[in-house]
């Protein structure tokens, strides 16, 4: 008997009142019905873990409302279609020479709860085959960073985005990253240590604060909620900032963008700070955009989607790092079941989680 198929779609215009709608009540969990029988050369995948990551809310078209995403080539999810995931699966039934019965594998596409696809990659982004999950690598680590959307898009931003660059004597640099305990920032944060270089943190509690310090090596954190941005930058950074890895934008963007030395570079890669704006249009913005000529800086954007060639090198140079222990990963896992994702993604806004937040499937093995 075919297994029967769910999956998570975009279903409700997500405003209200000026407002962004909780994912709970902009996604709808829909039966898709028994999956036909598997086809030669494919191999059936069931998620058993599910990357939360604000791209389920950040991509989301809006009708009637749009912000102008569309015009700057943003890949959107459209009203009714599924949400974009990274997971990972294990292997129920393969008819693919690649794969057996109980490999695990992670990637990423529409968040189905089961899945079939080509063990050749012929039909993947890139025709990359379904990634087999590394031996030796709790798969919760594989997912926590070495995904798009956390480590990858980290190791980028430092690596490969002239704004994320640090030259010698590192030692002498200072780098400020936001949303310092979220999955992309806690990566961020741990390789500019691995250079040498001072980081500062920012987040939201003392709590979640103090943890970051001891678990990741970061110099200092701020906790934005308690503390006043300015002042803490004038007492940690009294020298200025070299560069500043943004992921929330509005007023952190401002506050980090007063304390830059002159000729320091600014790369923005997220905004959730300015959540609520993707649907109002009324966006904040960045208000501090004179001292780019008054300091020189250098002010970058980062996306994603414009380094998908570098994702093999990077993982593998990201897995390399866990492997010698030398880049920690952290994760908020909540056991539950496949309908529990779209709550999940509700946590991500107040301020639960530290590093990624996964959802585990528990009970999901090979059928
Ligand atoms: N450009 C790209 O290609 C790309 C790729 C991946 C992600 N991103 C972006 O990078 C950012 C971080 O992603 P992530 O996966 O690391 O996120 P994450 O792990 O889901 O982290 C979410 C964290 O953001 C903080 N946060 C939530 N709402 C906030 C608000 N209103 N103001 C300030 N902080 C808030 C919370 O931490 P605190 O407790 O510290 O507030 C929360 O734990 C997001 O903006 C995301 O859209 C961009």
């Amino acid at each position: 008997m075919q297994p029967v198929n769910r999956g998570w779609f975009y279903a409700h215009f997500p405003e209200r009142d000026g407002a962004l709608l909780p994912a709970v009540e902009i996604f709808d969990l829909m039966d898709l019905g028994p999956m036909p029988p598997l086809a030669e050369g494919c191999v059936r995948l069931k998620l058993s873990l599910i990357a939360v990551a604000p791209m389920a809310k950040t991509y989301l078209e809006l009708p009637g409302n749009d912000t102008g995403a569309d015009e700057l080539g943003l890949h959107r999810t459209a009203l009714g279609s599924p949400s974009p995931c990274e997971y990972i699966a294990d292997v129920v039934e393969s008819r693919s020479p690649a794969y057996a019965v109980g490999d695990k594998v992670w990637g990423m596409g529409p968040l189905f709860q089961y899945r079939d696809v080509r063990g050749d990659g012929a039909d993947q982004p890139g025709r990359q085959p379904p990634m087999k999950a590394m031996p030796g690598l709790a798969p919760e680590k594989l997912l926590s960073v070495v995904t798009a959307s956390a480590g990858i898009t980290a190791y980028c931003a430092v690596e490969h985005h002239v704004c994320g660059r640090v030259e010698a004597p590192f030692e002498e640099r200072t780098v400020l990253v936001t949303s310092a305990a979220g999955a992309v920032g806690l990566v961020i944060g741990q390789l500019y240590k691995l250079k040498g270089c001072r980081v500062i943190g920012v987040t939201s509690s003392r709590e979640k604060a103090d943890r970051l310090e001891g678990f990741a090596g970061y110099d200092a954190v701020i906790a934005y909620k308690t503390e006043d941005l300015d002042a803490r930058l004038d007492e940690l950074a009294p020298k200025g900032i070299d560069v500043f890895i943004d992921n929330v934008g509005a007023e952190q963007l401002d506050a980090g963008a007063r304390h830059m030395k002159i000729g320091g570079r600014i790369l923005s890669v997220g905004a959730i700070g300015e959540m609520d704006a993707m649907v109002s249009g009324d966006v904040r913005g960045f208000k501090e955009y004179l001292r780019v000529p008054a300091r020189e800086l250098t002010f970058g954007g980062f996306l994603m989607y414009n380094h998908f060639r570098r994702i093999p090198a990077a993982a593998m140079a990201l897995v390399g790092l866990l492997a010698e222990g030398k880049l920690k990963s952290a994760e908020t896992v909540r056991h539950g079941g496949f309908e529990d994702w779209a709550d999940c993604v509700d946590r991500l806004y107040d301020s639960q989680t530290f590093g990624r937040m996964i959802l585990a499937l528990d009970g999901n093995g090979p059928a």
